[in-house]
């Protein structure tokens, strides 16, 4: 059956006896037609402006047939305790859309060009799907820039048209805010818009949760006083990923304004010209912590991590700052202190400098990226008449990551 597919193909062939093994690339048989070639470890796939290597094991591993690949739940069911990992093709044949190979163990296996290159290990290619597909690029900003990146979305439009859902959700990824405007004043419209997502983030403040002015509050944020900038719950190892807030009603009085600082931007000035204060803001585990009580649970969250986390590309993961849950303990040795409280005031200073503010209106509803930006509100005073009410949830990264591929896909 195999032969008889390939054969019936009336599009030119590269056949290849890979016994030879040879490095030598073959002649394309007219300009732009590929060909293949094999080397002791790859299949080399050589087109007109490019050349694609295949190592023979990715190849083996990825097999698309039934016997290793389910393609109902899309799984590898390959089983991997019998996997040779120095398993050799022992033909290759190049058809107009496949490479089809046969293997060493005579295992026969197709891959279709198309799937091939969209998993292409050249710098480009893969540059270009982690930041495409895989996700977003970021992409950071100043205060000066804000204007120009804040961007506003129709709350029914999120509710009923994928275009515009999927256009939100890449503004919240790229540039880590944006806005939605007309929302109903119910106090289910965070939850709503959450569901065309996936779900709500719950924290020990609940699903949906109402910062106002609070008497007995164990959180800061339920005072009307200045709310300094901050992430939201640094001391979760989870931390939520993004923040909805939606205004129910604002205070009349000149406060209760959001500020809004892009952590990116402000690390990436640290760490460009204040190296030695970057490596301790990233290097020092800081103590985040919140103890209190919220509908009669009483809880004590911890969680160490520097106040810029970096991954293993040295890219910012996640920012952590909240002065008032910024525990006392430092785990550092006694003279490393003041050079981090330092940093602490640099990177203070900066996000002062580089908060843009916005004061929502009634039916709006204010969205970030959690892990990226900071956020703060000013000083703001109810009367009996106008008692300030926002309504804030959350919604992390995964399924935010996962609805933009899907409504990429459809
Ligand atoms: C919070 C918060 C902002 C606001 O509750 O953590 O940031 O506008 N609130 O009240
Ligand atoms: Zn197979
Ligand atoms: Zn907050």
């Amino acid at each position: 059956m195999f032969l008889t597919k390939k054969l019936s193909s009336s599009i030119s062939k590269a056949i290849l006896s890979t016994a030879k093994r040879t490095n030598t690339l073959r002649r394309p048989l007219s300009d732009d037609k590929p060909t293949i070639n094999t080397s002791q470890d790859f299949i080399h796939l050589q087109e007109k402006n490019s050349q694609h290597d295949f190592p023979h094991v990715w190849l083996r591993d990825n097999c698309q047939c039934e016997k290793c690949f389910h393609v109902e739940s899309k799984s590898r069911i390959i089983n991997w305790k019998y996997f040779d990992v120095n398993t050799k093709p022992s033909d290759v044949q190049l058809t107009k859309d496949n490479i089809e190979i046969k293997w060493d163990d005579g295992h026969l296996s197709t891959f279709n060009l198309k799937w091939l290159h969209e998993r292409s290990f050249n710098k480009s290619d893969r540059k270009n799907y982690t930041e495409n597909v895989y996700k977003l690029k970021k992409k950071q900003w100043s205060k000066n820039q804000f204007d120009s990146i804040f961007k506003k979305f129709k709350y029914d439009c999120l509710i009923n048209e994928n275009e515009e859902l999927k256009r939100w959700l890449e503004s919240l990824s790229i540039y880590g805010v944006a806005l939605v405007t007309d929302v109903p004043s119910s106090s289910d419209s965070c939850r709503r818009l959450a569901s065309r997502v996936e779900f709500i983030k719950r924290t020990h403040y609940g699903e949906e949760f109402e910062v106002k002015a609070k008497p007995g509050t164990t959180n800061v944020a339920y005072l009307a006083s200045n709310l300094q900038l901050h992430t939201d719950l640094p001391y979760y190892e989870y931390k939520p990923g993004t923040n909805l807030l939606h205004c129910i009603t604002q205070s009349n009085s000149s406060g209760g304004e959001n500020l809004l600082c892009d952590g990116l931007h402000v690390a990436d000035q640290i760490r460009r010209n204040k190296p030695a204060n970057y490596q301790m803001l990233t290097d020092v585990q800081v103590e985040w912590e919140d103890y209190g009580e919220e509908d009669g649970n009483k809880f004590h969250s911890m969680y160490r991590s520097p106040v810029i986390c970096l991954d293993k590309n040295g890219d910012v993961a996640r920012i952590n700052y909240s002065t008032p849950q910024r525990g006392s303990h430092l785990d550092v040795s006694v003279d490393g202190v003041k050079p981090w409280y330092e940093s602490l005031k640099i990177f203070t200073d900066l996000i002062h400098e580089e908060s843009a503010h916005y004061k929502m209106s009634e039916g709006e509803m204010l969205c970030f990226d959690n892990r990226r930006l900071l956020h703060g509100r000013t000083e703001y005073s109810d009367t009996d008449q106008n008692v300030r009410r926002v309504i804030g949830a959350y919604v992390d990264w995964d399924f935010i990551n996962s609805r933009l591929r899907v409504l990429n896909n459809k």
